[in-house]
């Protein structure tokens, strides 16, 4: 589902990933972890066709990302890849369900359409009562929920999380940890989560370890 090969990345003469391969199979919950500035961010961002490597390719459900253009790779992403961030990033002067809605009118849905899928996945993940509340309303487990809404609504076959139970207290945190393995069984989608949270990494299939650009260990 997501295939990597020597990637590499500079930011001016600091060399960020000095190489990286990485093969990660459909509907497995990968979790990164590694020391700050070791490059997890970076690597997601590379992976998630928001940053573009120096050398190497990505691979993303039989897509190599770099031959897209711009234009198809904005696609590609919308349709492809759903994110989740530390702070949800959701649009303070929208309710949930617009928020929700916003990825899908990208991909060029219909406002009945996107309203309808919205509302649906929302439902499911328990938060049709909030549907109506803006971010302010919400707590922050409710929010961060949003935002997986948010990156489910067009159905990816991955979605990258980057610390994103980094901001809740340890209930909103295990609820969110479940929600993402619900997900993967109820939907098969792929999951590779940038964490610090070591009994999260210790529940996914596999923790990948990153020291100083490189991957140290992966089991
Ligand atoms: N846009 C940028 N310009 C310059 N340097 C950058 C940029 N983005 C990241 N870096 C540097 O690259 C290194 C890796 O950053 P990255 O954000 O990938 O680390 P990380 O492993 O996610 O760390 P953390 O756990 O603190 O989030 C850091 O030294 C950082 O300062
Ligand atoms: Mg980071």
């Amino acid at each position: 589902m997501i295939e990597l090969s020597g990637i590499t990345k500079s930011f001016g003469t600091l060399q960020v990933l000095k190489g990286i391969d990485l093969l990660i199979g459909k509907g497995e919950i990968v979790s990164i972890v590694g020391p700050s500035g070791a490059g997890k961010t970076t690597l997601l961002q590379i992976m998630g066709t928001l940053d573009k490597a120096d050398a190497g390719t990505v691979i993303l459900n039989g897509t190599e990302v770099n031959r897209l253009k711009e234009k198809e790779l904005s696609a590609f992403r919308n349709q492809q890849i759903g994110f989740v961030f530390q702070f949800h990033q959701l649009l303070p002067e929208f309710t949930a369900l617009e928020n929700v809605m916003i990825p899908a009118f990208i991909s060029g849905a219909s406002s009945g359409d996107a309203m309808k899928r919205a509302k649906e996945t929302l439902d499911f993940l328990g938060l049709a009562e909030r549907a109506s509340h803006k971010p302010a309303e919400l707590s922050g487990g409710e929010k961060q929920r949003v935002a997986v809404a948010r990156a489910l609504i067009n159905s990816p076959a991955v979605i990258l999380a980057d610390e994103p139970s980094g901001s809740l207290d340890t209930r909103n945190k295990e609820e969110l940890h479940q929600l993402f393995f619900d997900l993967r069984d109820k939907l098969g989608q792929t999951f590779v989560i940038v964490t610090h949270d070591e009994t999260l990494a210790k529940l996914t299939d596999r923790t990948i370890h990153m020291v100083d650009g490189r991957i140290s260990i992966d089991r």
